[in-house]
């Protein structure tokens, strides 16, 4: 099977310069969820139909797997599936079938599609439709004696059609060969002018073709996006699911309103997640993992028992070991924190390979760049790092080191002693507070 998307068309609405097919939704573009449904199906050849927003689509998007029709100018959706044509069926064998998506279309399901696939059975065109309460701008799908006829757009309705609550949601599987047929001869005699992919319906039933219906099993499965509130609407459907699906696996979510799962959030048993926390990329949490209230993890290993947050920040490249402590305000950035160690206020860590056992005061900072390049910094076992210290990269802090706090390090701490860098204290016998000097007087 074939898989043709269709993405050529504007998006006036969002206002915006990005195409619209490219912004994102849960951290992918809208495009981008649809290829991966195309993907998880198994499709045969993945065509996509741009056109607005030219190259800059495809340059984001290309992949060895994706096939790409330009068609310019847009001239209606059934225009939009003929530029596929030379692409999809000249590598189909026969008795192959294409199933067309919308690339502004994100959300659809997998077992939905199974289901139209096989209602299509390789000989039939199946329409994905759904009976809505307000059908307003949408094809209707026109029946006598419980089979489908036609569908007409609502712009070439009247009364009587616009009446029909049974919407064509536009997504459908015909036989390839009986749309490379069907597509060169359609016209454009229409109130909008456009050659409508939704007239193969009529050329199938001319044909004796059977035309068959399938339903998506939620109203949001085939919702597009044509504006920046219909994202936000979208979005929240999407973090839902992600975050049934969490809780369906065992992981106790304190808000499932309040979490944002931007990639893949893999969890182990009995992992608890507080409030307003962001996932990004692909997180790992181990066993009894917890992370507090308001962090943000990005491409991030958490082992288990750890406890991150409240208000942490891991950032790519952190692994953290088990029973790890990160504390509020503590940015983890491309280091390994090895087993028992603890870093629990107001800490940079970037660039850094910690062992075990270490405890990183508070207001600690690994200056890992000097403007130029970045480096290492080294804390072996068992350390000790006094507050407010600064570790001047490259730098190493040997096995069982303690830094006094306030420490500059900027030369190798060695092992098993105390390093300190700071001016010794003083008391000034005698010191007087500065008092206040009398106003000048105003000689006027
Ligand atoms: C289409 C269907 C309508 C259905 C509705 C569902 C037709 C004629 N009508 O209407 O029955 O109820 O979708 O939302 O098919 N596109 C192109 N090139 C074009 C035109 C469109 O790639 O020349 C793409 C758009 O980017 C979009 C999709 O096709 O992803 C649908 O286009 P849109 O203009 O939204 O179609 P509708 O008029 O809403
Ligand atoms: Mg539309």
């Amino acid at each position: 099977m074939n898989v043709v998307i269709l993405a050529a068309g504007q998006g006036k609405r969002m206002h915006s310069d990005l195409p619209k097919v490219l912004h994102p939704l849960a951290g992918k573009a809208l495009l981008g969820h649809v290829i991966d449904t195309a993907r998880e199906l198994g499709a045969g050849k993945i065509c996509v139909v741009y056109g607005h927003g030219g190259e800059r689509v495809r340059a984001a998007l290309d992949a060895p797997d994706l096939a790409w029709a330009r068609q310019e100018p847009q001239l209606g959706t059934g225009h939009a599936v003929l530029q596929a044509m030379p692409v999809t069926a000249a590598s189909a064998p026969t008795g192959s079938s294409t199933l067309v998506l919308y690339g502004d279309v994100p959300l659809t399901r997998v077992d939905t599609l199974k289901r139209l696939i096989a209602a299509a059975g390789g000989d039939k065109l199946a329409l994905l439709t759904a009976h809505v309460d307000n059908p307003q701008g949408y094809g209707r799908i026109v029946r006598s004696e419980g089979l489908v006829t036609r569908i007409v757009e609502e712009k070439d309705a009247d009364d009587a059609e616009k009446a029909i609550r049974e919407i064509n949601t536009g997504i459908l599987v015909a036989p390839t060969a009986a749309l490379a047929r069907w597509l060169p001869g359609l016209g454009n005699r229409n109130a909008q002018g456009e050659y409508y992919l939704t007239d193969i319906v009529a050329l199938a039933v001319a044909e004796g073709m059977p035309v068959v219906t399938a339903h998506p099993a939620a109203a949001w499965e085939t919702e597009g996006v044509n504006s920046k509130l219909q994202l936000a609407a979208l979005e929240r459907v999407h973090q839902r699911n992600v975050a049934e699906a969490l809780m369906e696996a065992g992981v106790t979510l304190a808000d499932p309103a309040r979490i944002d799962v931007r990639g893949e959030l893999v969890c182990g048993r009995d992992v608890t997640i507080d409030v307003n926390c962001v996932f990004e990329g692909r997180v790992v949490l181990g066993d009894g993992v917890r992370i507090k209230a308001n962090c943000v993890l990005e491409d991030a290993v958490v082992g288990a028992g750890s406890i991150v947050g409240p208000f942490a920040r891991l950032r790519p490249g952190t692994e953290l070991g088990s029973d790890v402590h990160i504390g509020n305000f503590v940015e983890v950035k491309n280091s390994s924190i090895a087993d028992h160690s603890k870093a629990n206020h107001l800490a940079y860590l970037g660039d850094a390979t910690i062992g075990s056992r270490v405890n990183v005061g508070a207001g600690t900072i690994t200056c890992n760049y000097d403007g130029a390049n970045k480096f290492r910094t080294v804390i072996e076992d068992d350390v000790f790092i006094g507050s407010d210290t600064q570790l001047v990269a490259p730098v190493t802090v040997g096995r069982g080191a303690t830094l006094g706090a306030g420490t500059t390090l900027t030369r190798d701490a060695p092992p098993d002693q105390l390093t300190v860098s700071r001016a010794k204290q003083v008391a000034v016998p005698g010191w007087k507070r500065p008092a206040k000097l009398p106003k000048p007087q105003n000689k006027d």
